[in-house]
Order: C-alpha cells, then sequence, then structure tokens
C-alpha cells in the first residue's frame, strides 16, 4: 500500500456486475482515499432499493439523480467513485468524468459476464424481463458507451485483488 501522487478522483466504469463497487472499494483501502458508490448514494436518498426506485419513482428520476450526485462528486478531489453500468448514457456524466477525473473502464469479455447474470440480476432492474439474447445485444451495444475512458484495464480471469493491485500500480 502506498499514497499515489495524483490528486484527481478515479471513477470506474463497465458495465453492470463487472466489479466496480468491490474493486473501487479495495483501490480506495489500498490508496487509503474515500470510496463513494453513486448507486448507494442514490439509494440513500430515496432510501429504497433501486429496483423500486425504477418502479415507484422511474427511471428518468434515477438517471437526473445519478447526473446530479455524479457531477457533485467527480469535482472532489481524492475520490474513489463507482458509477452505475448506464452513467455514461449522459454525455454531461461522460464530459464532467473525464475533465475532472480519471476514468478507468473494467473491461469484462461476455464469455467471462454471463456466468455472473444470476449473482445480478435480482438487484438490476435493466436487466430484468430480458431474454439472455438480449442481455447480450444490451452487453454489446453498450461497450461504445464505455471507449470513453482514460485507462482500460482487460479483467478476464482475474480476481479484484490482482485487478486492485493493477491499478494501484498503474497509478505511481
Ligand atoms: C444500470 C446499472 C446499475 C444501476 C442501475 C442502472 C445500467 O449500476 O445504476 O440499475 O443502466 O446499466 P451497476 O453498473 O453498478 O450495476
Amino acid at each position: 500500500n502506498r499514497i499515489s501522487p495524483i490528486t484527481k478522483s478515479i471513477v470506474f466504469i463497465g458495465f453492470m456486475g463487472v466489479g466496480k463497487t468491490t474493486i473501487g472499494q479495495l483501490v480506495a483501502k489500498k490508496l487509503y482515499r474515500d470510496f463513494i458508490d453513486i448507486d448507494q448514494e442514490i439509494e440513500k436518498e430515496y432510501n429504497m432499493p433501486t429496483t423500486e426506485i425504477f418502479k415507484q419513482i422511474g427511471e428518468k428520476a434515477f438517471r437526473e439523480k445519478e447526473k446530479s450526485l455524479i457531477e457533485h462528486f467527480s469535482q472532489q478531489p481524492l475520490k474513489i467513485i463507482s458509477v452505475g453500468g448506464g452513467a455514461f448514457l449522459q454525455e454531461e456524466i461522460r464530459n464532467i468524468c473525464l475533465d475532472n477525473c480519471i476514468v478507468f473502464f473494467l473491461d469484462l469479455s461476455w464469455e467471462y459476464w454471463k456466468d455472473r447474470i444470476n449473482l445480478i440480476i435480482d438487484s438490476r432492474p435493466v436487466l430484468q424481463g430480458r431474454t439472455l439474447e438480449e442481455i447480450k445485444e444490451l452487453f454489446n451495444n453498450r461497450q461504445e458507451i464505455y471507449s470513453y475512458h482514460h485507462s482500460k484495464v482487460k479483467t478476464d480471469g482475474l480476481d479484484v485483488e490482482e485487478v486492485a493491485d493493477y491499478i494501484v500500480e498503474s497509478l505511481k
């Protein structure tokens, strides 16, 4: 563990379930920084899980809250921030993160990702009610928004500690 000379905040992007939260937490610990998970912040504000926010209040309100929270946190230094897999659909979010932070894309292949689906589907309204084929299509279509990054880590076959160590090394 050591302190990085980089004071910009770090933002993790990537598809649902690639490990943004777990890896972000590990990196934060290794760099002695605060970790912020935007989905958790949204859930705190509404005091309900994401699935309920989508059901009761709607995706539009979720996306607006997501944007204002990212705008708030990304302008602070020394944070480790994990944003939801759909955050970079919004150009304003992409720009504010790219301008103020170091954006890391956690890149996991479909072949690895598909084995995680049962672990994450219950808490991801965007995946619910879709066939595997439709989810694969969404996965592929979403890759375009993740091309907006400064650094990319290919995480196929790596455990979260290995990914976190690699990221910390790359920030020295
Ligand atoms: C979403 C991803 C989720 C969460 C919401 C919508 C998306 O975050 O923000 O369910 O549209 O990809 P994770 O990527 O952390 O699962």
